[in-house]
Order: structure tokens, then C-alpha cells, then sequence
């Protein structure tokens, strides 16, 4: 996208002898009042230099450069140069790049030759992956997009809680109450169902207790009868999870669990020890790391079992050594802001110098109306029902919308998913929030229906263009086109946006916060819709016909890219 600031440093340069075009643009800056100009140059810099008063300066500057085409207007304020850019030219320049770029618009090399790791969504086997797995796996997938749009490679992973003592107790269940049918039949709600047993029966029951501690001291033995029981449990539960992920269409890259890591975790517990690292605790093995004003981190437990944090220890040196990544994020709840402070300061303490290259990206709570959830209660909403409930819900709003009979399926998944995921990508990561239907499945509020509606507008006053007309726009068009139709307030303001999109792209990557690009998408669309308004677009007139084609086309691809980012599909059609 055209560097107004460059552009204006070149065209200053021409006038100053002895000052450097990059010495310049350091200097432009914008103004926070607008009358003021969309930039503006301070001239006290040049007084030594040109042996003249500043406001002098700028006078003469004015004068010089206010032929440039860049400019609509070119004043000098005392020894300021106010310089208020053309609207013709900033449109045609925004027009032109992002119809040239297409499904590219935003994109940059920024990345290339660097690897991001996003470990993201890690649900635990044989437990629901219900509601409050949704930011994760959802956030992940945007900064995978993202991060992939700016050039870098992008490595996903999913760190599937496939081990630890919890199944010992699935294990010890099955065998007191299981069938292999019902859990194949039903994997996941079968084996909560289980799990809640075990955790009732087991008050009562001290043996069961035992069972389940020696079934999971037999599964870290490697014996096979535990092995194939957990195999067993975790295909049964990745069948169930992928039938989700296909419902968002997200995918990974590598599937490594915490269990992958255990044959590598006594390498790293004698690295501890060797780097003297390692304290006894009360029959544990800790890290102590009071002086950084962190609770102790737990290597093995007193009953000699390794733990959720040693395998992360074993998992981050794995990611090093296979991906050599520029960087390493772990998209995990603030529930566990605590752990991964303590994981990358062992790192650190190891001697790690890209323990810096780790990073926590968290998020806040997700609760329903009716109060959070809890796995042991059993008590839980399926992330699949809230999925297919989503899709129902969108059936009945878009039949009484009156929507083409053929196209009322593919409409209903397509808006009803994209409306869960956009929801959840709204507001900053940081925050918590209540699941509520109403607002996201409002289609005038800032939704995700809202948004792929606008998409579809435009997408159908293109086509009636098309039909009616024969008129069809491209690049090329919006450099020759006559572009004072679209220099209206309503319309200058949408290439405003459509401009920002790519710095909206970067910003959102550079802070690990997709709701940038959702926000911005929004106002891409509210900002279309004002526009389509305001003023009527396919009038007579083939000149303003056009140039109003062009701004529609450029909103529609820059709404299509910020969806794509989301991982939400922009229907042509709904
Ligand atoms: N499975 C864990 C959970 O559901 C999340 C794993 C997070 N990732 C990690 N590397 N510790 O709470």
C-alpha cells in the first residue's frame, strides 16, 4: 500500500538540499486535529540548514509542492506544513491495490524464512470438548491464519491432554462398569459418564482408589493391556473431536500429546539435576523459584510420577529442536497464567536464550447464562451441540427471512458456524464474557451474520451490475476511472478503511489479538452499508456506475479477506 509519509518525504527532498529523504519522513507527522491536515511538517529542523526563519520556510515549501498530485491543498501554518492529501489520489491508490491484490489484500512478507509454533485448542481425551474449549481452538486457528498471511511458516499443534493420572481412573472405571459398544457408539459421553462414577463411587470405595493408581503406574510401565486400553480411549476420542474441527474447518499439523513426551521427560528431569536446578520438597522434586516470586515448579511427584508441567519442559525442547521456531505460542486459558510463568522461567534457568521466544497467549472465561461448567459434575455443554444448535437456530431465522429453498442448508451451516466463531473472536481475548444466542446470532448487530450479509450484498449488487449492465470491474478500471462519484463523505470513508486493512492485519498479529481484524471487518461493513444507503449504486450514469462498482468490489474483498483471517467463509449468496 502507498507510504503516504515516503511519498511526502520524497517530494519535501526535492526542495532541501542537504537533508535526507528517510531524515524527512522521520519527521512528517499526523496531526491529531484534523484541519490540520492528514499530515504535516514541522520546519524548525530546516532553519540551520536553509539560514531561514522556519515560518519562511514553509511558506516557500507550500508553494512549491502544492502542485504534487498527492495533494488536494498544501498551507503553511506558522512554521508548519499542513498537507491535506487528494482525495482523488489517496481513493485511486486504495482502489487499485486492493482489487490488484485480491484474495492477497493485506497480506506481506514480513515473516519469510521465520517459523511460528501456534499450539492451540489441546483438548483432554476422554473428556468433553465442550464450550469452554471454543477460544482456544478458535483464537489458535486465527493466529495460524494470520500469522501465515504475513509470510511466516506456521506450524500447529495440537497438545492433546492424552495422559497424566486421570487415566488410571477411566481405566479403572471401564473395567468396574464399561462395554466396549456403548463407548465406541458414544466415545466421549460414555467415558465422562464413567469418569463422573469413578469419582462418586470412589468416596465410598477406597479400592477403587488403588485400582486406578495401579492401572496408571502399569500404563507409565508401558504394559500393553493398559496401552491398548488407552490407544483404544484416545482414537474413540480423536474420531469425536475431528468431527468438530471439520465443522470449523481446522486442521493441524502436529498432533503430538503430553504422552508423546513421557519417553522424554527423564532426559529432561536429569538435565534439571545436572544443571542443579532440582530440590527435594516433601518426597517431590521441585524447582524453586521464590526469588522470581513464583511458586514452586513441580518436576515428579512424591509418588514418583512425572507431571503436566515436566512434559510441557520435554514438549518445548521437542518444538525447539523440530520446528527451530522464531517463536513458540500456546493459546491457554488464564487459568494457567501461573504455569506458564513458571514453564518458561525453568526454561530460562536451564539456559535457554529462546525460553523469550515463548509466549503465553490467554484469554479470559466463557460462561452460559445458566453458570460455568464442570467436567466432574458432568455437567457440561458439547462444543459439538452448541455448533449444531447454532445451525438450527440460523435455519429457522434465514427460512423466515425468505431465503432460496436451495441454498438454505449450505446458508444455515455456513452462517450458523461462522456466527459461534466470529462471536468468540469479537471482543479482546482478555476479557470474560456470557454465551448469549440473541446477540450472536443478531443479524444488524456487529456479528458475524452481519458482516457475511454485507459480504453478500455486495456480492449481489456486483452480479446485478453484471446482468444488467455488463459492467464488470477491475484493477485496471480503477486506474482510469473518473473517481469524483466516490469521493463523498460516505464513500471516502469506506477506501479510508479499506486502506487501514493491512496495518489493522499486522497490529492484530503483532499483539496476538484476531478481534482487531474482527473490529475492523465490521466497520468495513457498517461503513459499506452506509454507503449503499446513502447513495444509490447502480444508476445510469456508466461513469458513476463504475467507480461505485469499484469502492463495492474493493469493501467486498477486504470484508472477504478479514473473514478468511477468521477462519469464516464469506458466502457470494444468502
Ligand atoms: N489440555 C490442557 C487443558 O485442557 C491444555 C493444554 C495446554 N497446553 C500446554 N502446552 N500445556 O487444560
Amino acid at each position: 500500500m502507498i507510504n503516504f509519509r515516503k511519498e511526502i518525504a520524497e517530494i519535501i527532498s526535492q526542495y532541501v538540499e542537504g537533508m535526507e529523504p528517510a531524515e524527512i519522513e522521520q519527521l512528517v507527522e499526523v496531526p491529531a486535529d484534523t484541519s490540520h491536515g492528514d499530515y504535516a511538517f514541522p520546519c524548525f529542523r530546516l532553519a540551520k540548514l536553509l539560514r531561514k526563519a522556519p515560518p519562511l520556510i514553509a511558506a516557500e515549501l507550500a508553494e512549491k509542492i502544492s502542485g504534487a498530485p498527492l495533494f488536494e491543498k498544501v498551507e503553511a501554518v506558522n512554521a508548519f506544513l499542513n498537507m491535506f492529501i487528494s482525495k482523488d489520489f489517496f481513493t485511486r491508490s486504495v482502489l487499485e491495490e486492493a482489487m490488484a491484490a485480491g484474495d492477497s489484500y493485506g497480506r506481506s512478507d514480513e515473516g519469510a524464512g521465520k517459523t511460528v509454533i501456534v499450539e492451540f485448542s489441546s483438548p483432554n481425551i476422554a473428556k468433553p470438548f465442550h464450550i469452554g474449549h471454543i477460544r482456544t481452538t478458535v483464537i489458535g486457528n486465527s493466529l495460524y491464519k494470520l500469522f501465515d498471511f504475513l509470510g511466516y511458516k506456521v506450524v500447529r499443534m495440537n497438545h492433546l491432554g492424552d495422559y497424566g493420572t486421570q487415566f488410571g481412573k477411566i481405566i479403572a472405571a471401564y473395567r468396574r462398569w464399561g462395554n466396549r459398544e456403548e463407548v465406541e457408539a458414544n466415545p466421549i459421553s460414555t467415558l465422562l459418564a464413567l469418569y463422573v462414577r469413578f469419582h462418586e463411587e470412589e468416596k465410598n470405595d477406597p479400592a477403587l482408589t488403588e485400582e486406578a493408581r495401579e492401572a496408571f503406574a502399569a500404563l507409565e510401565r508401558g504394559e500393553k493391556a493398559e496401552k491398548d486400553l488407552w490407544q483404544w480411549i484416545r482414537d474413540e476420542s480423536l474420531k469425536e473431536f475431528k468431527r468438530v474441527y471439520d465443522m470449523m474447518d481446522i486442521d493441524f499439523d502436529d498432533w503430538s500429546g503430553e504422552s508423546f513426551y513421557t519417553d522424554k521427560m527423564p532426559a529432561v528431569i536429569e538435565e534439571l539435576k545436572e544443571k542443579g536446578l532440582l530440590k527435594e520438597s516433601q518426597g517431590a522434586q521441585i524447582v524453586d523459584l521464590e526469588p522470581y516470586g513464583l511458586t514452586p515448579a513441580i518436576i515428579t511427584k512424591s509418588d514418583g510420577t512425572s507431571i503436566y508441567l515436566t512434559r510441557d519442559l520435554a514438549s518445548a525442547k521437542y518444538r525447539k529442536k523440530t520446528y527451530d521456531f522464531d517463536k513458540s505460542i500456546y493459546v491457554v486459558a488464564s487459568q494457567q497464567d501461573l504455569h506458564f510463568k513458571q514453564l518458561f522461567k525453568v526454561l530460562e534457568l536451564m539456559g535457554y536464550e529462546w525460553a523469550k521466544d515463548c509466549v503465553h497467549v490467554n484469554f479470559g472465561m466463557v460462561s452460559l447464562p445458566e453458570g460455568t461448567l464442570s467436567t466432574r459434575k458432568g455437567r457440561v455443554v458439547f462444543l459439538e451441540d452448541v455448533l449444531k444448535i447454532a445451525v438450527s437456530k440460523t435455519r429457522e431465522i434465514v427460512t423466515e427471512k425468505g431465503v432460496n429453498a436451495d441454498l438454505i442448508d449450505e446458508t444455515s451451516k455456513v452462517v450458523g458456524i461462522g456466527a459461534v466463531m466470529f462471536n468468540e473472536l469479537s471482543s479482546g481475548r482478555i476479557k470474560d464474557y456470557v454465551f448469549d444466542w440473541d446477540e450472536i446470532l443478531n443479524f444488524d448487530g456487529e456479528t458475524g451474520p452481519y458482516v457475511q450479509y454485507t459480504h453478500a450484498r455486495c456480492a449481489s449488487v456486483l452480479r446485478n451490475a453484471a446482468e444488467k449492465f455488463g459492467d464488470t470491474v477491475d484493477a485496471k478500471t480503477a486506474e482510469n476511472a473518473d473517481l469524483s462519484p466516490v469521493l463523498t463523505p460516505a464513500a471516502y470513508e469506506l477506501s479510508k478503511l479499506i486502506y487501514a486493512f493491512p496495518a489493522a492485519v499486522k497490529d492484530a498479529a503483532d499483539k496476538y489479538e484476531p478481534s482487531i481484524v474482527t473490529r475492523h471487518t465490521v466497520k468495513v461493513a457498517q461503513a459499506f452499508n452506509k454507503f449503499y444507503h446513502d447513495e444509490h449504486i447502480l444508476v445510469d450514469d456508466g461513469t458513476e456506475r463504475r467507480a461505485k462498482l469499484l469502492l463495492t468490489s474493493a469493501a467486498m474483498q477486504t470484508i472477504k479477506n478479514g473473514l478468511g483471517l477468521l477462519g469464516i467463509k464469506a458466502p457470494e449468496r444468502m
